[in-house]
Formats: C-alpha cells, sequence, structure tokens
C-alpha cells in the first residue's frame, strides 16, 4: 500500500494505482480530463489531469503517474488552476464553439470543463480559427464534426483495443491534425455507437439521435437490452412518453461500459406503427369491458396449449405456464430469434429470456411440433409474444383451431390468425425480469407510459387466469421465487421484488440460450 497526501489529505491506496485514479478518491470527484477512460489504455494526450508533485519541478500528469509512497499531491493551487484554464484555451483556439446546434451541448466535457476550470474570455477571433470538415458521415452510424474534435484519441484507442477493427486514425500534424478514416474505410463496427458515448465533445454524434431533442430535457430510466441474451444494462433516455436513445449502463458482471449498436435500436419497436393498440375480436376492435362475456365463449373448453416466448419477462413465463393447468405448454417456435453473434457482447441468440423458459421448464419446439401440438390442443391455445405463426405449418394449424387468443405487442402473423388479440405492454412500458444467458436474473422497469389501451401482460394473464390471489407483480414474484426455489435451487432468501443492481447469477444454470 501507498500513503500519499493529496490536497491536504492523508488517503491509503494499493501500490501500482496510478495518481488519477487516488486523486479522484481523495477529492470525491475527478481530476478534469479529455483523454483518461476506464477501459482504455493510457494516451496521455490531453495534458489536462495535471497536478502538483511536491519535489518535481514541473507539474506531471497525474493519468500517466503511478502512485509512491508519501507522495505529496496539490490538485487545487493556483498553478494547478491556471495550467488547466491554459491548456482549456489551447483546445478551444480551434473550436467552432457552435454549442446551440450541438447535440452533445448539455453534457459536453469541454463545456463543463470550461465552466469549472476555463472561465476566461478567448483572445481567438472566430475568423482565426482553422476551419474543417463538418458533418462528415463516417460510418452507418456516427457523423464526425472535425472543428469540436480535441484530439483525446479516446475513439481511435476504441477501435484499437476494443473492437479490434482501427477504422479510425489521426491524419496530419500541428492544428490541421484531425480524426478520420483511411479512404475506402467506414467506422463500421457492431460497436460504433460507443464513439460517440466516449467522445467528450460533439465531433462525434449518433446519426439517429441527430437533432432529436436537447439531452437536458430527456428523463433517464434504468432497464435491460431485450436485444439479445447477453442482457447489457442499459438506460432509457426519454420524454413525453416517447423514448429518445439507449445508452449503456455500467455492470462489470455484464456488460462492462459498452453496448452494441442493434442493441441501440431497440426502442424503435416500442413506437412502430404495427403496434397493437386495442383489443380485437374475431377481427374487429373491442373493448376490455368486453373481454370477460368474450372470454366465456372461447375458454369454456379450457386451454389446450400455452404457447410462451423468450422475449416474455419471468413472471409472464410463469404465469402463462399457470394457466395451461392439465393442457399442453410450449416455450415457443425453436430457432426463432437467432442470428450471427460475435465475440464481444451481442449474441447469437437475439432473445432477452430464453433462459427464463428453461428454467421454467418450458421447452420450445420446431414448426412441425407445435403445429401438432396445435392441431391435438383440445381447448383454448393461448399465446403470449412472439410470433410463432411465422412457421406456416404453424399459421395453418392456429387458423384450423379457430380459439386462438394472442396476448402481444405488435400486428403480425400471429395476431392475423388469433381470435382474440389482446394488446400487451412493450419492454419499456413494464416491469419484469430477464434471466440472461449466463443465467443472472436482471430486473427492469417501465420507463414510458403504454400505447393506446395496451395493459401489462402479467395482469391480463392473471384476469384471464381468474386467479385472484396475484393481485400485484410483487405477488407474482414471490410466487416465481417458490416455485423456481424448488426446481432451480434459488435460495429461500432470493427476494425477487429487490434484485440486486447487477443481478443475481443462478447457480448452476445450463440448459439453453448458450453462446
Ligand atoms: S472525435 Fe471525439 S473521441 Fe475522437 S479524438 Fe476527437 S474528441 Fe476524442
Ligand atoms: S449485446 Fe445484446 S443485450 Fe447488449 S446491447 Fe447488444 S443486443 Fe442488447
Ligand atoms: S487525462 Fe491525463 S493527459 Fe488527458
Amino acid at each position: 500500500m501507498a500513503k500519499l497526501t493529496i490536497d491536504g489529505k492523508e488517503i491509503e491506496v494499493p501500490d501500482g494505482t496510478s495518481l488519477f485514479d487516488a486523486c479522484r478518491e481523495a477529492r470525491g470527484e475527478a481530476l478534469p480530463h479529455f483523454c483518461y477512460h476506464p477501459d482504455l489504455s493510457i494516451a496521455g494526450v490531453c495534458r489536462l489531469c495535471q497536478v502538483e508533485v511536491e519535489g518535481m519541478p514541473k507539474l506531471t500528469i497525474a493519468c500517466n503517474t503511478t502512485v509512491r509512497d508519501e507522495m505529496v499531491v496539490h490538485t487545487r493551487s493556483e498553478r494547478v488552476t491556471k495550467s488547466a484554464q491554459q491548456i482549456l484555451e489551447m483546445h478551444l483556439i480551434n473550436h467552432p464553439v457552435d454549442c446551440p446546434i450541438c447535440d452533445q451541448a448539455g453534457e459536453c466535457g469541454l463545456q463543463d470543463q470550461y465552466m469549472q476550470y476555463g472561465l476566461y474570455d478567448s483572445e481567438v477571433e472566430i475568423d482565426d480559427k482553422v476551419n474543417k470538415a463538418k458533418a462528415e458521415v463516417i460510418g452507418p452510424q456516427v457523423i464526425l464534426d472535425k472543428e469540436r474534435c480535441v484530439l483525446c484519441s479516446r475513439c481511435v484507442r476504441f477501435c484499437d483495443e476494443v473492437t479490434g477493427t482501427s477504422e479510425l486514425g489521426i491524419f496530419n500534424r500541428g492544428n490541421r491534425a484531425e480524426i478520420g478514416t483511411a479512404p475506402g474505410v467506414e467506422l463500421d463496427n457492431n460497436y460504433s455507437l460507443n464513439t460517440v458515448d466516449i467522445c467528450p465533445v460533439g465531433a462525434l454524434t449518433s446519426r439517429d439521435f441527430r437533432f432529436q431533442k436537447r439531452v437536458w430535457m430527456l428523463k433517464a430510466a434504468n432497464s435491460v437490452c431485450p436485444g439479445c441474451a447477453t442482457g447489457c444494462n442499459v438506460r432509457i433516455d426519454h420524454e413525453a412518453g416517447r423514448i429518445y436513445r439507449l445508452k449503456p449502463r455500467y455492470n462489470p458482471e455484464v456488460n462492462g461500459r459498452w453496448m452494441c449498436d442493434k442493441g441501440r435500436m431497440e426502442y424503435k419497436a416500442v413506437h412502430a406503427d404495427n403496434r397493437l393498440n386495442e383489443p380485437r375480436f374475431k377481427g374487429e376492435t373491442g373493448r376490455w369491458a368486453d373481454l370477460k362475456t368474450e372470454l366465456s365463449s372461447r375458454i369454456e373448453g379450457g386451454v389446450g396449449l400455452v404457447v410462451s416466448s423468450a422475449h416474455q419477462s419471468l413472471e409472464e413465463m410463469f404465469l402463462l405456464k399457470s394457466l395451461a393447468a392439465g393442457g399442453a405448454v410450449c416455450g415457443g417456435l425453436a430457432g426463432s430469434d437467432m442470428s450471427e453473434g460475435d465475440d464481444l457482447l451481442l449474441n447469437a441468440d437475439r432473445t432477452p429470456n430464453r433462459k427464463g423458459l428453461a428454467l421454467l421448464g418450458l421447452g420450445e419446439m420446431d414448426g412441425a411440433a407445435l403445429a401438432a401440438a396445435v392441431k391435438n390442443a383440445s381447448g383454448t391455445v393461448l399465446i403470449n409474444g412472439g410470433n410463432p405463426a411465422t412457421d406456416s405449418d404453424v399459421a395453418k394449424a392456429l387458423q384450423a383451431h379457430g380459439k386462438v387468443i394472442y396476448l402481444g405487442t405488435h400486428d403480425n402473423e400471429t395476431a392475423a390468425v388469433a381470435d382474440m388479440v389482446l394488446p400487451g405492454a412493450a419492454w419499456a412500458e413494464k416491469a419484469g425480469i430477464f434471466v440472461n444467458k449466463d443465467g443472472r436474473l436482471q430486473a427492469f422497469s417501465q420507463s414510458v407510459a403504454r400505447q393506446g389501451s395496451g395493459r401489462e401482460d402479467w395482469r391480463i394473464l392473471s384476469e384471464l387466469g381468474g386467479d385472484e390471489a396475484l393481485t400485484s407483480l410483487k405477488l407474482v414474484r414471490e410466487a416465481v421465487a417458490s416455485a423456481l426455489e424448488l426446481s432451480a435451487g434459488l435460495s429461500a432468501e432470493t427476494n425477487l421484488n429487490k434484485l440486486p443492481a447487477r443481478g443475481l447469477a443462478l447457480e448452476g444454470v445450463t440448459a439453453g440460450g448458450d453462446d
């Protein structure tokens, strides 16, 4: 361990700790910085994190310095503050200061550092600045404004060290130096939008989010990405019932600080034109008030088959299964929503909860087996989520069966052949639990209001089952916990209503959803 004094405060940190991290611990906040990033190599190029170390003649950058025992460090001395101010001014010499039209305004490192450390009047006239390319499309997701770049090289290091794709580089020298791609190369990898997140200024912006919303108007809600079996932790940025973007949320057990570009677009399905907004009985728009009457004729022969989906929450799978009574159960169409994965985060299984199906013993069926199960079902077929009718045999069997209830979110092939269609809630419109590919239970919460007259699936399923005991999601979770305690070895103390922020890893979960 090394003992050192930072701004008069004595602290002890493990040998090998960077002075940057030690200063963060002592100050309770990070030193000003652009180039340092905890998950990238040290570049030491922005010089903003300079501190004064007693016994050293010059200021030193903290990110590239390792602590030594007995070090005495000053981070707020006049010399340090003056230096930070001068370095900021240098970074701003050629900056266009076009904050009013910059998407990064409100969450910009340059704005923040200037307000905290800068506060000088620039001596450089706008007309004297070096002009560079603006709004250059450098890939399918990202736009580059070269004038705003502070050459911190975070984006370059991300492509070199995280994705290994090396699309970006720094070209030219002096005040002509700029970020760019080599001729014929695009910033086109599964994780390109992470460069936008880590760019401390508005040099890299998202083509999807560009000019959509001023960031200070957005509200944030924590969630879990439904895009694949990895279950990256995300933040949903929304306003007035509309989701504008997804950002990765730090979870070292799952996704670290990253997420894939595909996952970022998952919010679009919530606002898709083909969302189911009203109940439909025999093809006609209906009312929830008539549900009981409509149900009585359809469900009198009992439920012959329930079909879940790996897109549903654990609670919904559990409730649906309990509705089967003596009927057959199915987890959905086997092999549906499988695609290509990669070695970083994106999983080939593009569903968030296939492991949940396995935990609850809801086995999937291939098209022929599911079509046969539909034919053999003597009572109603109840489908929650997914789209099993993409298989033509299943579609034909459902059509012929007649008594089919589909509780889903989007108008699709299955809704088209269902006799009764009930609009459920999309992932961002409800709370639930997904079990990721490694058997980690992760809770997500509602961030936006439901569309149309859609309802939470667990409420509809409880109503369909007439189960008066399960009147809240809390009670449903308690019932799920009891079931899992018996079948999956969940500890009796586990409270599914209070899962840890980083999720709960189930031991020994092996069935389904592997890489
Ligand atoms: S584009 Fe952004 S992340 Fe890349 S070097 Fe410039 S400022 Fe840094
Ligand atoms: S890797 Fe999977 S879970 Fe993570 S962001 Fe991408 S789609 Fe979502
Ligand atoms: S953060 Fe230390 S030199 Fe940039």
